[in-house]
């Protein structure tokens, strides 16, 4: 066992536990949206960052694990203000046109956003929307997705499989179906997802349709009722 201090409570944890799981054993609260525990604990979002004393950089709660004596503070100003950037940073590459996703009111980013009284992005927001590929039995919408990675990991830690990945890299990085024809339809990978960029197919006789020209048909085309304003 371990001794760790937050905001200013000393407790007692396991070895090998991480900031965030002894946070929430003792009914500390710290916002997450990436991860998803024992799936997903790669520190994507950043927005579970919390202050450790003697470490000059901010360090995410999910996936830094405890030291004896280690002493955290989940709310300080510094935290509250890098935890607000990074969530607007990563709202600044989504879709954010909420009333006209079917997510609305199920979103775990939209509750965050709610949550954590966000209500500006004061960065140029961006976003592409892609073809989608046709013969995958899902509908992504690339433009919703917060490359949080939650369906890699599911994919590849709860089915064993691998249709999703990460692709490209620095700026470019996004999750890709790269193996779309593994696919177990088992839907996991969307109950996981926390916007709306991942859904079944809505409109399965426009997607037979498509599927003769996948390069030319766009999400709009296949599922109109998720775009329409
Ligand atoms: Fe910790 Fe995303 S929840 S980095």
């Amino acid at each position: 066992m371990v001794e760790i201090t937050i905001d200013g409570n000393v407790y007692e944890a396991e070895e090998g536990a991480t900031i965030l799981e002894v946070a929430r054993e003792h009914r500390v609260d710290i916002p997450t949206l990436c991860y998803l525990r024992e799936i997903n604990e790669i520190g994507a979002c950043r927005v579970c960052l919390v202050e450790v004393e003697g470490i000059d950089h901010l360090v995410a709660a999910c996936n830094n694990e405890v030291t004896d004596g280690m002493v955290v503070y989940t709310d300080t100003p510094r935290v509250r203000r890098a935890r607000v950037a990074n969530l607007q940073l990563i709202l600044s590459r989504h879709d954010r046109r909420c009333p006209t996703c079917f997510r609305n009111g199920t979103c775990q980013l939209q509750a965050l956003t709610d949550r954590m009284g966000v209500h500006e992005v004061p960065y140029t927001t961006f976003f592409e929307t892609k073809p989608i590929d046709a013969r995958f039995p899902l509908v992504r919408e690339p433009e919703k997705c917060v490359n949080c990675l939650r369906c890699v990991s599911t994919c590849q830690k709860v089915q064993a499989l691998g249709v999703w990945d990460l692709v490209d890299s620095g700026s470019r990085a996004h999750v890709d179906a790269v193996a779309p024809d593994d696919c177990a339809f088992c839907g996991q990978c969307i109950a996981n997802c926390p916007t709306g960029a991942l859904h079944e197919r809505d409109d399965t006789e426009r997607v037979f349709d498509a599927i003769f020209d996948p390069d030319t048909i766009t999400i709009a085309q296949v599922a109109p009722a998720v775009r329409s304003s």
